[in-house]
C-alpha cells in the first residue's frame, strides 16, 4: 500500500478506558511496521452521529465501536453488512472512499475463527451446541454458529424471555430450554459456549453442574478476564477440550485492521502474550 496521509483508527466508547483495542491494533502496527496510529476516544451517545461525521476529514480510515454504541451506530450507518443486521449490532466501521459509513460485525467472525486456531478438529455441524446467555454477544455467536451450519442450539437464559425472543429472531434451529434446566441437557453436545458474563472478575461464577457433560464436547467462554475461568476448569476436569474468550477478542480484529491499515495481521502466542501483561 503506498502511503500519503499516515492512517488513523481507533475505538470510540464511553467508558474506553479498558479497552484492550489500542494495545492490540498497537501491538500489529508496531510489529508490521505500518505508520499509522490507533486512538482510544471516549464519546457520549449525543455525539456519535457528529464525531463520525468529522473523523473521516481528519484521516480515519475507520473505528471500533463498543458500548453503549453498537446497536445504535446501525441508525447512522449508510450500508449495513448482512451479519450486522442479522446480528443487530455493528462493532467495525470503515469510512469508505465514496463517503459512505460501512458497519459490520465481526464478533461471530472472531468467535469462530478462534475454535477454528484453537480446535481444528471441531466443526459445528457434528451435533447440537449449547450457547448459554441471551444477551447481545449470544446474538452474534449464534449467528455465527447457524452460518457454520449447526444442526440445532439449544438456547437458555436467567431471563428466559430474551431467550424466546432470539428464538423469534434466528428462527426453528434454536429450542429455548429454562436456565435451570441447563444441566440436563449436557449430553451429546458438540460445543457449548458462555457468552454471559458470569464467571469474569468481580462478578458471580457461572454455577452448572457439568456432570452430564461428554468428554468430546468443545467448551468455550466468552469471558477473558479471568482467562481461566471456573467453568473451563471444571470442563477440562471433564475431559473436555477448552478454549478461552481472549483469542475471539483478538481475532475480531482482524478485518478492520485490514481494512484500515492494509495488511491482514497475524493472531499467535506472542500477540497472546503480548495483550496479557
Ligand atoms: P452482552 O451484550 O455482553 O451479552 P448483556 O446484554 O448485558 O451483555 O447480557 C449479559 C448476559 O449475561 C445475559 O444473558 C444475562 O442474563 P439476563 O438476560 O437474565 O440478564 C447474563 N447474566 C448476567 N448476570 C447474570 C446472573 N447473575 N445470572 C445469570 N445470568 C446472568
Amino acid at each position: 500500500m503506498s502511503i500519503t496521509k499516515i492512517p488513523l483508527a481507533g475505538v470510540i466508547g464511553q467508558p474506553v478506558l479498558h479497552s484492550k483495542s489500542p494495545r492490540l491494533h498497537g501491538y500489529w502496527l508496531r510489529r508490521y511496521g505500518i505508520p499509522g496510529h490507533y486512538i482510544p476516544m471516549d464519546v457520549s451517545s449525543n455525539d456519535l452521529g457528529i464525531v463520525l461525521g468529522t473523523l473521516p476529514k481528519m484521516g480515519f480510515r475507520g473505528v471500533n465501536v463498543t458500548i453503549p454504541h453498537k446497536e445504535t451506530v446501525l441508525e447512522i450507518a449508510d450500508v449495513i453488512s448482512d451479519r450486522a443486521a442479522l446480528v443487530g449490532a455493528a462493532n467495525t466501521l470503515t469510512f469508505q472512499s465514496d463517503g459512505k459509513l460501512h458497519a459490520d460485525n465481526t464478533d461471530g467472525v472472531g468467535f469462530i475463527s478462534n475454535l477454528k486456531q484453537e480446535a481444528p478438529d471441531w466443526s459445528a455441524k457434528d451435533s447440537t451446541a449449547m450457547v448459554l446467555g441471551a444477551g447481545g454477544a449470544a446474538r452474534a455467536v449464534i449467528a455465527a454458529l447457524l452460518d457454520e451450519r449447526v444442526p440445532e442450539i439449544i438456547l437458555t437464559n436467567r431471563t428466559r424471555a430474551r431467550a424466546d425472543a432470539l428464538k423469534a429472531h434466528f428462527g426453528a434451529k434454536i429450542t429455548v430450554i429454562d436456565w435451570t434446566q441447563a444441566a440436563s441437557h449436557l449430553e451429546n453436545l458438540s460445543t457449548l459456549v458462555n457468552t454471559t458474563s458470569l464467571g469474569m472478575t468481580g462478578k458471580e461464577p457461572l454455577k452448572l453442574s457439568l456432570d452430564g457433560l461428554s468428554s468430546k464436547t468443545l467448551v468455550t467462554d466468552i469471558v477473558y478476564t479471568p482467562l481461566r475461568t471456573k467453568f473451563l476448569d471444571d470442563a477440562k476436569e471433564k475431559g473436555c477440550q477448552t478454549v478461552d474468550g481472549l483469542g475471539m477478542l483478538l481475532h475480531q480484529a482482524v478485518p478492520g485492521f485490514e481494512r484500515w491499515f492494509g495488511y491482514e495481521p497475524d493472531v499467535d502466542k506472542d500477540l497472546r502474550q503480548a495483550l496479557l501483561v
